[in-house]
């Protein structure tokens, strides 16, 4: 496949004999520019500087999207898959480099179909978490729960297939762990399901990154059951009132608690603030606390639980959605496109000794330009499934996962270099205390400075995707690259970061 701008012309041309021409933007069309910024979430990818599609096509039907890769593969025109449009580097509307794409936009694909009487659902990849959510708590008289991410306005499609985890991880896993079957667009334009896409692509697909494998229009997945009452708490404990210790003493409990308790910890300023769901109700949580974590269980009584159905902690743990914290507010897909991020992430296996925090607050946490480290504890659910079971390699042994953040509000001319300097610098200072060889990061918190695909006769290389592969996939990367070869082994589906292709070895 090798683009050229005069092939790229008919491809409009191609797609208008399936697709009616008001679900396809060219770049000269008047609404381009607000369809594209309709789902980008981080603004360092919205800047005059960045390679945008030519054409933005939002499929209705999968037809639509058939006819897209048709029309693509025909005319040298690549394919971006967007579902919610969350992606760390915008991966998924913009390209690093010169290229020929347009824009697979799946928000019209976004229907939620409940069975809660087997406790399944199918969802369309253009729905976002917030609207599964509310659909299952809906159907189910608050019975049903789905585990994922926190943050209502992501995409269900590219979160189930990078993951997923939130505050259920513990008890049911990642939203990938609880996925039953999914329908795939490949790169030969074939509609397929889990049988027909064979063993090999479906393991793929559930955590190695849909984009590399085909368009995922939508998703059954298992709901889980929860009960009436969940408590909430949220405690910040200053570094003057002891958080080096409480943090410290964390590592080790967090892990190990009953799987129906779940306590994060988010590292900002001088403050550790502890955020917590636990299902079931506060009389129940509090001897536990005192027992278990009694660092932080002796600061608690009764005032610090906030009792609640499961859907309303929703926006208790993500009260931005809508500004109001209401359980409607989950449903609100507008998002805030006006700050620039830069994210990274790490996985600890041992214990982070206390003089090291010490220094992360005293030194990396004090600095003006500091941002947030959120440390999400595993164990339990997430670490008991095999680490081939699925591309998501960060299983047993792991104790949490530490996501870096840093956000800032102007970009232009030097814009955000110390945000992302502080970002660099901490993760430099931190590799002697988190897991090494590889050092493992979470594929959905995607971070292209980890590395990038080498193109080697027009197909990614494999050798060269080692170096950012194995860090998010471990020993799965080369499965992920033996399944890639069979359902695209030209490397149509491609992007920075993309699963190459292996041939398998006579
Ligand atoms: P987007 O549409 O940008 O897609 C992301 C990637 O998946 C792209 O490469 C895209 O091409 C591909 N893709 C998308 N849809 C596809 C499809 N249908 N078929 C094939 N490929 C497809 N994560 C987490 O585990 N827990 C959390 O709590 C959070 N919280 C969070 C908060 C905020 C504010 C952000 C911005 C992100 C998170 N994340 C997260 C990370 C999130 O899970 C990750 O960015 C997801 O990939 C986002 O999925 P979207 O569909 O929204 O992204």
């Amino acid at each position: 496949l090798t683009p050229s701008h005069a092939a790229s012309d008919d491809f409009p041309q191609c797609l208008s004999a399936s697709i009616p021409c008001q679900l396809v933007y060219a770049q000269s069309s008047p609404s381009f520019t607000s369809v594209l910024l309709s789902s980008i979430r981080n603004a360092r990818f919205s800047t005059p500087a960045t390679v945008r599609p030519l054409w933005v096509i939002t499929p209705t039907n999968a037809s639509h999207v058939q006819a897209a890769v048709f029309c693509g593969r025909r005319h040298g025109v690549r394919l971006r898959v967007r579902s919610g449009g969350h992606d760390y580097e915008g991966l998924s509307y913009s390209s690093k480099r010169p290229e020929v794409f347009a824009v697979v936009d799946l928000s019209s694909l976004r229907g939620v179909r409940i069975d809660a009487r087997n406790s399944t659902a199918w969802v369309d990849s253009g729905a976002t978490l917030g609207e599964l959510y509310y659909a299952v708590a809906q159907a189910s008289n608050n019975q049903l729960a789905f585990p994922a991410g926190l943050c209502p306005t992501i995409g269900v499609g590219g979160h189930l297939s990078g993951g997923g985890f939130g505050t259920l991880l513990r008890k049911y896993g990642l939203a990938a762990d609880n996925v039953l079957d999914a329908l795939l667009v490949d790169a030969r334009g074939r509609l397929l399901d889990r049988d027909a896409m064979g063993p090999d692509v479906f393991w793929a697909i559930r955590g190695g990154g849909g984009e590399s494998f085909g368009v995922v229009l939508s998703w059954q997945v298992r709901l889980v059951p929860v009960p009436p009452t969940v408590t909430a708490f949220r405690i910040p404990v200053a570094a003057d009132e002891g958080a080096v210790d409480a943090v410290t003493r964390w590592q080790e409990v967090a892990p190990a608690l009953p799987d129906d308790l779940f306590i994060r910890v988010l590292l900002q300023n001088q403050t550790a603030t502890f955020e917590a769901l636990y299902l079931g109700a506060c009389d129940a949580l509090l001897p536990v606390m005192r027992c278990r974590f009694r660092e932080l269980g002796t600061r608690m009584n009764r005032t610090h639980c906030q009792e609640m159905t499961w859907i309303q902690s929703v926006p208790y743990f993500y009260p931005s959605s809508g500004g109001g914290g209401t359980v409607e507010d989950i449903l609100n897909r507008t998002t805030a496109a006006g700050t620039y991020t830069k994210m990274t992430s790490d996985y600890v296996r041992r214990a982070i000794r206390r003089d090291a925090w010490e220094s992360i607050f005293a030194g990396w946490l004090a600095r003006p330009d500091a941002g947030i480290m959120i440390l999400d504890p595993y164990g339990a659910a997430i670490g008991g499934v095999p680490e081939a079971a699925t591309p998501f390699p960060h299983r047993a042994g792991v104790l949490y996962n530490i996501q870096y953040v840093n956000v800032w509000f102007a970009g232009g001319d030097g814009g955000g270099a110390a945000q992302m300097k502080w970002v660099s610098d901490l993760y430099a200072f931190m590799e002697p205390y988190v897991s090494s060889s590889p050092r493992e990061a979470y594929f959905n918190y995607r971070d292209l400075d980890l590395g990038e695909n080498v193109v080697v006769g027009n197909v990614s290389s494999y050798e060269a995707g080692k170096v950012w592969g194995e860090k998010y996939f471990r020993d799965n990367y080369k499965r992920l690259a033996l399944a890639k070869n069979d359902i695209d082994p030209d490397d149509f589906f491609r992007n920075e970061q993309s699963i190459p292709p292996l041939r398998p070895s006579k």
